[in-house]
């Protein structure tokens, strides 16, 4: 009986937790080790996208490589992926344009994935 309730629960488990991981993944922090980003699905193409998006849009204020140059250095953010998004979304007053006619949602998300990945 029990037996059989672990196994109905691994099996529910095994169903549910890539699902809830793809649709909690806006909100939930991105992994970042080679091995985790690995075993994400879909997170090595969203990273990559970031990637173009941030060539695109955001390396002639925060250089190529994201050191840092009118913008500050983005490597090693200590502020959340929400945090990051928010600041994408909005812009800053005066210092950043705001992406969120250029981008949307998902296209932020990718975007923290990227940034997520610099150490
Ligand atoms: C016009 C130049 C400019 C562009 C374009 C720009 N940024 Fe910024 N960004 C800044 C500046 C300047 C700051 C710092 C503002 C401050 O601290 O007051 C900043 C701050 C940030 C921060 C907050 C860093 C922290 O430690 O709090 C993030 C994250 C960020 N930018 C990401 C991006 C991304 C992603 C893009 C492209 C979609 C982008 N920026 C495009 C100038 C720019």
């Amino acid at each position: 009986m029990t037996t059989t309730r672990a196994l109905v629960l691994a099996l529910l488990g095994a169903v549910f937790a890539p699902v809830a991981a793809i649709a909690l993944g806006t909100y939930w922090p991105f992994p970042r080790t080679p091995k985790a980003i690995a075993a994400t699905p879909g997170l090595a193409v969203k990273i990559e996208q970031g990637r173009q998006y941030f060539a695109m849009s955001c390396a002639h204020c925060h250089a190529d490589d994201a050191t840092g140059d009118e913008g500050p250095n983005l490597h090693k953010l200590k502020i959340s992926d929400a945090h990051i998004r928010l600041v994408v979304t909005n812009g800053i007053k005066g210092e950043m344009p705001t992406f969120a006619k250029k981008y949307d949602e998902s296209q932020i998300s990718s975007l923290a994935a990227f940034l997520r990945t610099l150490e």
